[in-house]
């Protein structure tokens, strides 16, 4: 019987392998047949990306640039489109690809799908504090699901940026500062999006960005020049993508900075060599918006025509909005300046990605109504939003268990702008959300009926209707409404109180110089703490703010980020007990801004600092070194006792193991979930080294009184680095292992690492 088994097994493999193989031939077949068919004019319009142009399914375009578009199309000059939004629109513009064009190629529709499409989950740096790597490829699934269902097969996500530099506003797309929970978490999306097979019907195209070194944009100032070395690269900025490319993402954007003094989109070293070398990568590489064009201010290019030169020679193969592919690339190729072979590799890798998408065998496979209708904002799909939006949530400081909150007999003050607010929880990136359709935390807890309830707003926060394109007007001036406040809080046992960022003060264009509360809301709370200091603080951001005076003075603090459309909802849940708290930070919270960049895994120096009143220390004369919190800091409502840690041997071979154990007990009273973090210290290598890297995690959950022991296998690979070698290697010497509940954990067990 289990011969027959094992027969039917290798027959089956053999023939998968063969069908995929068979898949692979014919596909390369098919996709040369077709260049060989393609004019260069044909070939540079592959190669083109417009956003959506107009409406698609009214009346014929009006004006010149329109109409021109228009003609391009017709004439097979674009080759993909994004922001198209809608079965009809898409069907509409496929149709004049496929009908109208000579050779009738299908386009592939991309569009910024981050955090849901139309149900919105928790911006990603938020949702990486669940460190839930299944939950992360849940909600990217069900995020493809609805764009697919829509007519997309193609998002620029998952943002794969390491930064460390809270001013910057992108921080909210990435998964915080770490490159080994940031490659997970890149896989995980990256899965998420994609599927176990790209023609399924629910998978869309993901798309690793922005390659590279974009988070290390200057000051935290989005778009800035960067200025990182070569080791900084390959350990820190490289390992997410690296991991994008494991896990099969099929299509990667390049960056707006420089880097090497060189524009990413012109940077042939990191797209030809590594990305295309190095990593076999045969998918393709779009630009991000403009980017070819902005190699000319960046002082890089003389003009358009030498922009679309550098980007095609340095392996950029799809212009996004430059329009200079297709006006350029033709003439580049006649004088002899382009080799054609370039447009032909770039060409085919992006013919490859929609044959892979099975476009060629039905163009409209992603037009249908019907399935629109029922997957967006489906209830399934809004309960995994939900879940994810509680699993991301951080309880920062919990001062004499205020929090959970009693269900009954008390008298309760809401009090802040973002309360009720049912739009700043989308966040930023919020694709096809609807204004105004996230639960406020009133609502969440209005749900709750024991308690009496009074809501104040106290100030507002900004004015007007907020946008991606527009700057959010901060109200500096306004405080007629703290006196109402302060009543509520005087009148109440408990005050509640939500603060924090509008949804669009963080993402793209929005970095911040001054990164506590803005506008009025700091001096509210100063205000109202006077009052009644049994504050609950709920924080709104899609970044780590500068939370000191409230860590001072506010005894209970929860990070709510921005939540996605179930935002209110998990809130109150979180709040009243019913899920306790189990987010750790990815990204360490300032003490203050001037301490930015602040990371956990930073470099001993020379002159490591130990106190504030040391002098010629690496240290400030006016805050320690330390973040306020730290990553891989988060409470619950229950404590989590840590013993009896233990290594079964102090070497290492390079084929050995190491078993570190630790046991975990839950020494309070409710059940609970823990992240038990693993992190190593390479005492001594080739290049200075982190004083702590995170190299694994392991999740538990326990009942009051419950232990359980957990092992971490450390093996040579884990000690891997790009070192000074410019190799990824393994040094042998000292190492120190620590295990514990966030990145601040001081006890160690030592060990070696032999040849
Ligand atoms: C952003 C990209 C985005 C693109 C298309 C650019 O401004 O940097 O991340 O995918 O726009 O919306």
């Amino acid at each position: 019987m289990k011969k027959i088994i094992l027969t039917l097994f290798t027959l089956s493999f053999i023939l998968s392998c063969k069908m995929s193989a068979d898949f692979d031939d014919e596909k390369e077949v098919f996709i040369e047949d077709l260049i060989s068919k393609m004019t260069l004019a044909e070939k540079a319009g592959q190669m083109n990306q417009y956003n959506g142009f107009w409406d698609a399914t009214g009346p014929m375009p009006e004006g010149d640039y329109q109409k021109k578009r228009y003609n391009e199309l017709k004439n097979g000059q674009v080759g993909s489109m994004l922001n198209v939004i809608g079965v009809d629109e898409i069907y509409a513009l496929q149709k004049i690809a496929v009908e109208e064009t000579r050779l009738g190629i299908p386009l592939i529709f991309g569009h910024d799908v981050i955090h849901g499409y139309k149900t919105i989950f928790p911006i990603p740096l938020a949702e990486s504090s669940s460190w839930d790597l299944d939950l992360m490829e849940k909600s990217a699934r069900v995020a493809a699901t609805e764009a697919s269902a829509d007519g997309l097969n193609w998002t620029f996500a998952p943002m794969v940026d390491i930064s460390r530099d809270a001013r910057w506003g992108r921080v909210m797309e990435g998964a915080g500062e770490d490159p080994y929970l940031g490659s997970l978490v890149a896989k995980a999306r990256v899965k998420g999006f994609q599927g176990d097979d790209l023609n399924d019907i629910n998978s869309i195209v993901a798309c690793a960005k922005h390659f590279a070194g974009y988070g290390f944009s200057e000051a935290g100032r989005d778009y800035n020049t960067t200025d990182f070395n070569h080791y900084t690269l390959h350990n820190t900025i490289m390992p997410p993508f690296k991991a994008a490319v494991d896990a099969g993402v099929r299509t990667f954007m390049n960056s707006f900075n420089t880097l090497d003094e060189i524009p990413a989109t012109g940077h042939k070293h990191i797209q030809r060599d590594i990305l295309k070398g190095d990593w076999n990568f045969d998918g393709f590489i779009v630009s991000d918006w403009g980017s070819i064009d902005q190699m000319i201010p960046h002082g890089f290019a003389r003009d358009g025509e030498h922009a679309a030169e550098l980007a095609v020679l340095a392996g950029s193969d799809m212009d996004m909005e430059s329009s200079l592919y297709v006006s350029k690339l033709v003439g580049l190729v006649e004088s002899g300046k382009v080799k054609e072979e370039l447009l032909n590799d770039a060409v085919r890798r992006i013919l490859r990605v929609k044959y892979e998408l099975g476009l060629f065998e039905d163009p409209f496979k992603y037009c249908n109504k019907q399935r629109s209708d029922s997957e967006l904002a489906s209830d399934n799909n809004m309960k995994v939003a939900l879940d994810a939006a509680k699993k991301s949530i951080v309880l920062l400081k919990n001062n004499n268990q205020l929090l959970p909150l009693q269900k009954e007999g008390e008298k309760i003050a809401i009090i802040g702008p973002l309360a009720g607010d049912k739009n700043s929880p989308l966040g930023n990136w919020r694709s096809q959300a609807v204004y105004n359709s996230a639960s406020s935390v009133v609502e969440g807890m209005n749900k709750y009926k024991g308690n009496r309830i009074v809501y104040e707003k106290g100030v507002d926060l900004y004015y007007g209707k907020t946008n991606f394109h527009n700057r959010v007007k901060i109200n500096y001036d306004d405080k007629s409404d703290f006196g109402k406040a302060k009543l509520a809080a005087a009148t109440s046992d408990i005050v509640v109180m939500v603060l924090g960022e509008e949804g669009n003060q963080s993402g793209e264009g929005r970095s911040r110089t001054n990164i506590g509360l803005p506008g009025l809301q700091l001096e509210l709370l100063k205000e109202i703490n006077k009052i009644n200091n049994n504050i609950i603080l709920v924080v709104m951001s899609g970044r780590p703010l500068d939370l000191s005076w409230e860590d001072e003075n506010i005894p209970a603090i929860v990070q709510a980020w921005h939540l996605g459309s179930k935002s209110g909802d998990a809130i109150a849940q979180v709040l009243y007990g019913d899920y306790n708290p189990s987010g750790k930070l990815t990204m360490s919270f300032p003490r203050n801004v001037g301490q930015v960049p602040v990371y956990y895994n930073f470099k001993n120096t020379g002159r490591p600092s130990t106190s504030i009143e040391q002098v010629t220390n690496s240290g400030y004369a006016d805050v320690e070194n330390s973040p306020l919190y730290s990553f891989g800091h988060g409470l619950s409502y229950t404590n989590f006792s840590y013993t009896n840690f233990s290594i079964d041997t102090d070497k290492l071979g390079i084929d050995s193991k190491i078993n570190a154990s630790i046991e975990i007990e839950n020494i309070g009273n409710y059940k609970g979930k823990e992240v038990v973090q693993l992190y190593i210290r390479d005492i001594v290598g080739s290049i200075a080294r982190p004083m702590k890297e995170l190299k694994g995690f392991k999740s538990v959950e326990l009942e009051p009184g419950e232990s359980k022991t957990v092992n971490f296998q450390i093996d040579s690979s884990m000690l891997e680095f790009y070192t000074y070698g410019n190799k990824w290697e393994s040094e042998v010497g000292k190492f120190h292992v620590f295990v514990g509940g966030n990145s601040n954990i001081t006890e160690f067990k030592e060990f070696y690492l032999t040849d």
